[in-house]
């Protein structure tokens, strides 16, 4: 009965407007995955998998990028066809989504038909309400950044090349071009960002793109004739899509555009990297708003990583792989590691001493211990049984209330806000007031003097255990699980609404041999 109620109540979370569409940016397929890229995927799939947990539906996005001058260059020198070359490199995207146990609902790529098809019907819309215009463009154009600049962003570099801010050289570049109105779209931007002041996050990426779009937008040239490794103008096949209006696109590709885009859009957060903030929170929503469509609900510029103080580049050899990430750490101690270290938002450092003290600390000797101690405890001297607690103490409640009640609250809230480093705070609190609370309380001294005393306190710090279990689960699924296995919680019982005292840990529940979850790294000593 109870079940068939929590089914009923599952139905109508679904059908209601809980819905969480996330996204990442896609990956450009002239390079491996890297550090980077990985990063921003793993906050999505936190994002992702909390709110599933939390009763929404969700859709959650990546996908690769495959159109531009820089790919079918990239396809020449590797003597491949650009079709062959992005289906190779696109794929190890792909792989990388089990790897890191990524839960992505699709997978998008910009040379699928189903995005030609979309980004041709958004140029025609954008042409009938004369959004687009035809002209001439002549300028400084880096095929790097597959951008043009203005004189007087440039420098004078090496061989006398200009450079742009980006260091990418440029070159003079004259071009029939097609144009989108971003001129005439300044005012209706400002008032977007007015009407919804958390549209850009964190709050100083707000004020940069406030001040970019108060100093005045220009049109903006997008289609290129000098390749043609795009999607092809509707109507006019000597011009491709400019790479950026097709890449776009993919977020209302993915949620059925040009048919019904049904329940996801708009989409509810577009992650990015801050390089890339701009083409999200000034040209997008204006692309959108021009061809009538809502604008999403939130970008959010992460920062960037550098490695052991240098920047993360090709040329210095120096890029992490996530697959040496996976290898040294393991994935959940290095999704964990990545979204602890660093207020998200903020530039940050990666450092492999700070990844081993960081994971040894708070996975190995924090949670990794709490659970080891008290479930061997339990095996040893209660005949594998979690024991049933007598009347609980202040202390007792104490913990139980934050572990049951108080931290889903706080996660919840600072997740909303992409706060992942506070939210892992707020868990990491309850994980070393329940260390503290083995101590003070002492099981094991328990064990001569009041074997009642010692149930009771075994109780709490296994439904503890169980709540911290189950909110660790957005952030590391595997060792969750895990550790949600030990304590014999079933499949169905794991969800957000099973954080509370009325779904508590039944005493007399059968434990299995408990085994470690995060073992500790050996590296430590060498390391510090
Ligand atoms: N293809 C475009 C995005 C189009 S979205 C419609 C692109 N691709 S990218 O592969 O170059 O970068 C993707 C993401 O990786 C960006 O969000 C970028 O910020 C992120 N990162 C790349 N290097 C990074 C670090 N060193 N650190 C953190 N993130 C970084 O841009």
């Amino acid at each position: 009965m109870i079940r068939y109620k929590r089914l009923i109540e599952m139905d109508f979370y679904m059908s209601d407007s809980k819905k969480y569409y996330v996204t990442t940016p896609i990956y450009y397929v002239n390079d491996k995955p890297h550090l980077g890229h990985t990063y921003t995927t793993i906050a999505c799939d936190v994002l992702a998998r909390f709110k599933r947990l939390d009763g929404y539906n969700v859709k959650f996005l990546t996908g690769t990028d495959e159109h531009g001058l820089k790919v079918k260059q990239s396809a020449e020198k590797a003597g491949m066809t650009p079709q062959e070359f992005t289906d190779q490199v696109s794929q190890n995207f792909r792989d990388l989504c089990p790897a890191m146990n990524f839960s992505n609902d699709d997978f998008i790529r910009t040379t699928e038909d189903r995005h030609t098809r979309s980004c041709q019907h958004l140029w025609k819309i954008l042409e009938e309400r004369g959004e687009i215009y035809l002209d001439k463009y002549a300028g400084w154009y880096a095929v790097r950044d597959e951008a043009y600049y203005a004189e007087d962003e440039l420098s004078d570099g090496p061989n006398g090349k200009k450079i742009a801010p980006s260091g990418a050289e440029v070159e003079w570049m004259e071009e029939e071009s097609y144009f989108f109105r971003l001129s005439a779209w300044g005012d209706k931007l400002l008032e977007l960002y007015e009407r919804n002041p958390t549209f850009v996050m964190p709050e100083t990426r707000m004020n940069e793109v406030k001040s970019f779009v108060k100093s005045g937008l220009k049109d903006l040239s997008v289609s290129r004739t000098t390749f043609d490794w795009g999607v092809p103008v509707p109507g006019n096949d000597k011009h491709v899509m400019y790479v950026w209006i097709d890449a776009l696109t993919n977020y209302i590709t993915a949620a059925g555009y040009p048919d019904d885009m049904g329940e996801y859009w708009p989409a509810d957060l577009h992650m990015v990297g801050k390089d890339i903030l701009r083409f999200h929170a000034v040209y997008w929503p204006a692309f959108l708003m021009a061809a009538g469509i809502e604008p999403p609900k939130r970008v959010f510029a992460h920062g960037w990583w550098t490695i052991e103080g240098e920047k993360m580049s090709k040329s210095l050899g120096n890029a992490i792989s996530p697959y040496d990430l996976i290898e040294r750490y393991g994935v959940d101690q290095s999704r964990y590691f990545l979204l602890r270290e660093n207020p998200f938002g903020n530039d940050g450092d990666f450092c492999h001493a700070h990844a081993i003290n960081r994971i040894n600390n708070d996975l190995a000797n924090g949670l990794g211990n709490l659970a080891q101690r008290t479930l061997s405890f339990i095996y040893k001297n209660c005949d594998g049984k979690i024991p049933i607690p007598a009347e609980f103490t202040d202390n007792d409640r104490s913990l139980l209330k934050k572990a049951q009640e108080g931290m889903l609250g706080v996660v919840r809230r600072e997740l909303d806000v992409q706060r992942f480093h506070k939210a892992l705070e707020a868990i990491w609190d309850v994980v070393n007031a329940a260390n503290v609370y083995i101590d003070v309380e002492a099981p094991w001294s328990l064990k001569k003097t009041d074997t009642v005393r010692m149930g009771t306190v075994l109780y709490v710090l296994t439904e503890t255990i169980r709540c911290l279990g189950l909110i660790v689960q957005p952030v590391m699924p595997e060792s969750s699980a895990k550790m949600l296995d030990q304590l014999a919680i079933e499949a169905g019982e794991r969800s957000f609404d099973s954080l509370s005292p009325s779904k508590s840990i039944a005493a007399g529940t059968q434990i299995p041999q408990p085994q470690g979850v995060f073992p500790r790294l050996v590296e430590e000593e060498k390391a510090a």
